[in-house]
């Protein structure tokens, strides 16, 4: 048996693995080896998390955002963005769409800001959307809040919150973030465990200065932090920021993330086993005719179809070559369940999809 044979038999054995093998896997690149860890990784998934894709709709809030993280388009330093904040009734009209597809889910995602305004305003989103019928499982993403308002949200009705740590090395984290602090953020991830959501994280995979021992190590904390959900996706440069005007490259760069990519969420499914892990629209992005699909076919389980409104969708560029900038709700979902029975796959419709790790965790009952 060979050294690869030998550690995915390991991981589908239910063993959790070395460090050091977590990196083996991550530097693969015969395509034999690596459609072998792919297979590996959906054979665990459809023992673990069962068969289909669940689907949350996405609702891109506002980009107005107080921070300016080196890699990212809508960091407060970019004048070129033109600002933009949805009113509650075109958030509430995305969760409804949401709700009418049948996708069981939204996804609630903005610029971080802290200022009473603005959480306000988010907690009625959330509760307004709690009173639609067949309200969807709702999921927030506005960064880092203190306790008291991640509680306020909770309470409103939200049950899942998505704050990546964007990477766990603590140079590289301190080099993007002028805001913040590696720390900072690792406590914030308490918090939301302790206002009881159910907690997503995950990391931008390919950024300058990255090796795969910081990205096995993200794996590593991952699975310590116990995380019910994992979303991350390749680092895209966008052109009006530092890190991307440093870093342009060329498609061929590109492509080498979205395989680094793949092989992320294919450890990922190893290691942690029964989590939800998102197939991003950074995958999309960098291939669009088959990224996120070739996501599910490594290991994940979840995609975030955009339901919001199309005046603001090419506003909310955290990176160049965003995919999905013209394709109204109705589209994206069309060519999804296309696209996915295509690979043999499909979407469960009618259905939340809450993280298996989260109720073995808690004991909860879907
Ligand atoms: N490329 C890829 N992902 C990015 N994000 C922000 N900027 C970029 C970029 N240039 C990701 C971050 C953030 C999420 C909302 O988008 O990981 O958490």
């Amino acid at each position: 048996m060979t050294r690869l044979d030998a550690i995915l038999r390991r991981a589908l054995d239910g063993a959790t693995l070395a460090e050091a093998e977590l990196e083996y896997l991550l530097r693969l690149d015969d395509p034999a080896a690596c459609a072998a860890l792919y297979a590996a990784a959906c054979e665990l998934k459809f023992r673990e998390v069962g068969r289909g894709v669940y689907l949350r709709g996405l609702v891109e809030t506002s980009n107005i955002c107080t921070r300016n993280c080196l890699y990212c388009g809508i960091r407060k330093g970019n004048s070129a963005v033109r600002r933009y904040e949805f009113t509650l009734d075109e958030i509430v009209a995305g969760a409804k769409l949401a709700a009418e597809f049948g996708y069981g889910a939204a996804v609630l995602q903005g610029g971080e800001r802290s200022d009473a305004r603005f959480v306000d305003f988010v907690t009625e989103a959330v509760r307004r959307i709690g009173e639609l019928p067949n309200a969807p499982a709702l999921t927030l993403s506005f960064g880092e809040q203190t306790l008291e308002t991640y509680l306020k949200w909770r309470e409103a009705g939200a049950v899942r919150y998505l704050l990546r740590i964007e990477t766990t090395d603590s140079g590289l984290y301190a080099s993007l973030h002028p805001e913040g602090t590696l720390e900072g953020r690792k406590a914030a991830l308490r918090r939301l465990r302790e206002a009881g959501f159910q907690v997503g994280t995950g990391v931008m995979i390919g950024l300058p200065g990255q090796s795969t021992a910081m990205l096995a190590r993200d794996v590593e904390f991952f699975r310590t932090v116990d995380a019910d959900m994992i979303g991350m996706g390749p680092w895209i440069p966008h052109h009006g920021t530092p890190l991307g005007i440093a870093h342009m490259g060329t498609h061929a760069d590109d492509l080498r993330r979205l395989e680094l990519g793949l092989r992320m969420i294919a450890v990922t499914r190893l290691q942690l086993k029964d989590v939800n892990i998102a197939a991003t629209t950074a995958l999309q992005s960098i291939s669009p005719a088959d990224g996120r699909e070739r996501g599910i076919l490594a290991g994940a389980n979840v995609i975030m179809p955009n339901v919001g409104d199309l005046k603001h969708r090419a506003d909310y560029t955290l990176y160049d070559g965003k995919a999905g900038l013209d394709e109204n709700a109705e589209a994206i979902r069309r060519k999804l369940d296309e696209s996915l029975a295509e690979i043999g796959e499909f979407v469960r419709y009618g259905v939340s999809g809450t993280p298996r790790h989260y109720l073995k965790r808690t004991g909860a009952r879907e």
